[in-house]
């Protein structure tokens, strides 16, 4: 559909940036803060890019002024962060460690004073080591009660000053990376477990929204899902039922949760006859019903292109790229459903990840169709090496590039009718990936840090920040 005109963004579009506790703060056990799962991960030989960790990571934990100036200098709306919960809870549950509860305190406060809207993201993936240790963490339902009593805290603490909040971050990667490829914590390779963990990690979802609808009622809150949608390979219809297929498993079957507190049919009837379906317990659905959210947050970042995949010979799961090498993905896929094959119509990233800003139109307008419900774009962004030249400048041109044409998606979605209520760019500052190091960076700011060696942690405005700036200050129409 092409519009004569664009409608505008709308005036309280709330322009941002987001990050991630582990992936900011370090000071990763100062102030009484327990060990996450990553903590101990990342001191595995071999687990992450050249063994870094987010033990001092891009500082935030001492330079959170610093970073909030920046922020407010460039105009920012909001500004999307997580909460360690090992900072609150050092050991997941019992006693609150007050000294946690005071840096977000702080953190809240400064955003407030520089007109920055906080959205505060309850979980991004570090778990109490303490719970895992105990009860192997989502593996257990005793996760529900555990993680609905550490939100319970975060909204009577910061609920007079926080509106709008993520319950969990890309519950679709945190388990598929820590249950079925196990290159996150807490490492295993077990289908069925996959999916009873994310049996109980809706489960627990579900309890902290409807909790939270009573303690801040004039809140929002929504989990935010990293969808990528799938495209068929070509108009055989084998391919498009393969298209059909992931979409089916690897996005209807958590959004449709979510949304409608059940599991869709065909992707439930496929693990039922293999035999990975989860447990349910009486009562399970009542409380996936009870926990609707606001909104979704979505987190887009590519499409993926399917084709058939033969039950037969098959292929099956296999490695991403963290290497930074252009070409050194593979694909894969699960046998009788679905495999992935590149798209020659789109240029990829170092990192093989599919540039496609007109995905992100066809992610927004396929969940509004689906579940009619506003969308908060809680991730979108580029990985690339910057490099800071000799005269102190960061030219990124590339992500101007890609961020600009996400953006001018995002307008054309808004003219289609869907409902955006804003748009947070991964990142606000550089800051650690989990897999591959300081080299892959998705900063407006660049930080000196760097895999190796002990360095100053500067700030220094890229390229991109300038631009940002601008598009934030004209609403959207410099661009
Ligand atoms: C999202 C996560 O999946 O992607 C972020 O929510 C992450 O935490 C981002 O950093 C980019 O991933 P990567 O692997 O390129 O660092």
């Amino acid at each position: 559909m092409i519009h004569q005109t664009l409608k505008p963004f709308p005036k309280d579009f709330l322009w941002g940036a987001a990050s991630a506790a582990y992936q900011v703060e370090g000071a990763w056990d100062e102030d009484g803060k327990g060990a996450s799962n990553w903590d101990k991960f990342v001191r595995i030989p071999g687990k992450t890019f050249k063994g870094t960790t987010g033990d001092v990571a891009v500082d935030h934990y001492h330079r959170y002024k610093e970073d909030v100036r920046l922020m407010a200098e460039m105009g920012m709306k909001t500004y999307r962060f997580s909460v360690a919960w090992t900072r609150i809870f050092p050991n997941g549950r019992g006693e609150i460690n007050q000294k946690g509860l005071e840096f977000y305190d702080h953190l809240i406060n400064e955003l407030k004073v520089n007109k920055i809207e906080p959205i505060l993201t309850l979980y991004h993936w570090d778990l109490p080591q303490a719970l895992q240790d105990e009860y192997g963490g989502w593996e257990s339902r005793r996760i529900i009660e555990d993680f609905t009593n550490y939100s319970v805290e975060l909204f009577k603490h910061f609920g007079d000053r926080v509106k709008y909040w993520v319950s969990l971050n890309e519950q679709n990667i945190f388990t598929n990376h820590g249950y079925h490829l196990a290159t996150h914590p807490p490492g295993i390779k077990d289908e069925k477990l996959f999916y009873q963990v994310n049996h109980h990690a809706n489960l627990a979802n579900a309890s902290v929204i409807k909790e939270f609808h009573k303690y801040i009622p004039d809140g929002k809150i929504g989990p935010s899902f990293a969808y990528s949608p799938s495209y068929a390979a070509s108009s055989s219809p084998k391919d498009i039922m393969a298209a059909e297929n992931a979409e089916e498993l690897n996005s209807h079957w958590w959004m449709d949760t979510y949304v409608w507190g059940k599991y869709p049919e065909v992707a439930w009837n496929y693990l039922e006859e293999k035999g990975l379906a989860p447990l349910i317990e009486k009562g399970d659905f009542d409380l996936l019903k009870e926990g609707k959210p606001d909104f979704i947050g979505l987190n887009y970042y590519q499409t993926t292109t399917f084709e058939e995949n033969p039950l037969e010979g098959g292929i099956g799961s296999s490695e991403m790229n963290t290497t930074g090498k252009k070409g050194t993905s593979k694909d894969s896929g699960i046998p009788g459903l679905y495999k992935t094959i590149a798209n020659p119509n789109l240029e990829r990233t170092n990192w093989d990840w599919n540039i496609d800003p007109q995905g992100l139109r066809i992610a927004l307008r396929r969940m509004t169709n689906r579940y009619g419900l506003p969308i908060l774009i809680s991730e979108n962004g580029l990985g690339e090496y910057d490099k800071l030249d000799a005269d102190g400048v960061v030219q990124d041109d590339y992500r101007i590039e890609y961020l600009r044409s996400h953006i001018i998606a995002i307008q054309e979605a808004i003219s289609d009718g869907v409902d955006v209520m804003g748009y947070c760019v991964w990142s606000f500052t550089d800051l650690l990936s989990w897999l591959n190091g300081f080299q892959k960076r998705y900063g407006l700011v660049y930080v000196n840090q760097h895999e190796e060696g002990v360095h100053d942690l500067r700030r220094i405005k890229k390229n991109s920040y300038y631009w940002y700036k601008k598009v934030i200050e004209s609403n959207g129409t410099s661009l």
